[in-house]
């Protein structure tokens, strides 16, 4: 058989990314962030879309050269067909399927969930069946992955993802958007159990992290009448304490979830995965439980193409391909 050269292609948000996989391997995997969104303190879907058309020409460019070799080399097509902010899916699509026309090559479809928990397997072999916690900034979910395609989502946020709690947090204290990375740097040196934020108990394996933001809301109003410079002499202990919550939150349902399906290989994904307590209260759950832990490069936790590609030659060597009438979608349930 041929070597198999998939072109990835990522735009369901606000990073542009290309990469190339060969036989499974990331051969190249360029993200352009897009930091016009900062001052506006959260991604504002129309320049999305305008940066996502500036950036994907250069960045397949990029991913191309970088990966060493020739368009004609370049076997099939995968892009994000859902979900995410529809402009932005458009461009990836449009761009990808315009490619795969030009070429006459083989086009994939590819879902950006299922390719979040498929990040585990471009460096790593987890063996089936396997635990992942996908936490980002639109999603939060439980994903019981039977085999590389074969999927089930548990249990899901029914509100707020992780991300976002974490986001809408550092924007009450003032922080700059993404507020997450913030939150987690300014927590390690604080006490998290100064405060306590109420938790929501939603029934079985789903999250809801609506009622933690509006907690701690209340919470700083009420402090902040009494002391104005309250936020500025106890951001970290308040970092800390939030951080401890929803992440004591995530890992209540995950070890659920694993005692309840006997799964002892676990794994994180998503941007929020980044989160050094998060990170280490899994380790200490795996040591606890006698889990094999798994947590992707960071490159590769936060929203890239690598995924996508990894994802797409998963289908390819399935013949999973889609044809040149398959639009995006904001949100869609895997197939
Ligand atoms: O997966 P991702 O790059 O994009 C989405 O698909 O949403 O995740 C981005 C999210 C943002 O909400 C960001 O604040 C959060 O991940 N994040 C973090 C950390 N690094 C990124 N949250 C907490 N601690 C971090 N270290
Ligand atoms: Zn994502």
């Amino acid at each position: 058989m041929n070597t198999i050269n998939i072109l990835a292609i990522e735009s369901s948000c606000d990073e542009t990314s290309a990469a190339i996989i060969q036989q499974g391997k990331v051969l190249s995997n360029h993200i352009a962030t897009q930091k016009v969104h900062e001052r506006y303190g959260g991604v504002v879907p129309e320049m999305a879309s305008r940066a996502h058309m500036q950036n994907i020409i250069p960045v397949v460019d990029l991913a191309i050269k970088d990966a060493n070799i020739a368009v004609e080399d370049i076997t099939a097509v995968a892009f994000t067909q859902a979900p995410g902010l529809i402009g932005s899916l458009l461009v990836g699509s449009c761009f990808a399927k315009s490619f795969a026309q030009a070429r006459n090559l083989p086009l994939i479809a590819v879902h950006h969930m299922q390719a979040h928990v498929l990040a585990h397997f471009i460096d790593a072999q987890p063996p089936f069946p396997f635990l992942c916690l996908t936490v980002s900034g639109g999603h939060t979910q439980i994903v019981l992955c039977k085999d590389y395609l074969d999927m089930e989502i548990l249990g899901e946020t029914i509100d707020d993802a992780a991300g976002e709690a974490f986001d809408k947090v550092a924007k009450m204290l003032g922080l700059p958007y993404p507020g997450g990375p913030l939150v987690d740097k300014y927590a390690q040196q604080g006490d998290p159990l100064k405060f306590k934020f109420s938790m929501s108990e939603m029934k079985e394996l789903d999250f809801s992290f609506s009622g933690v933001k509006t907690s701690i809301l209340y919470f700083l109003q009420r402090e902040k009448k009494n002391d104005p410079d309250f936020v500025e002499k106890n951001l970290v202990d308040i970092c800390a304490s939030a951080q401890y919550t929803i992440i004591s939150m995530l890992m209540a349902k995950l070890k659920k979830a694993a005692k309840l399906h006997s799964i002892n290989h676990v794994g994180i994904a998503g941007g929020v995965s980044a989160n050094s307590g998060l990170r280490t209260a899994l380790k200490e759950a795996g040591e606890k439980y006698g889990w094999t832990t798994y947590i992707p490069k960071f490159e590769y936790c936060t929203d890239n193409a690598a995924m996508i590609g990894i994802t797409g030659y998963h289908k390819y060597l399935k013949g999973q391909f889609t044809d040149l009438s398959v639009s995006p979608t904001a949100r869609a349930k895997w197939d």
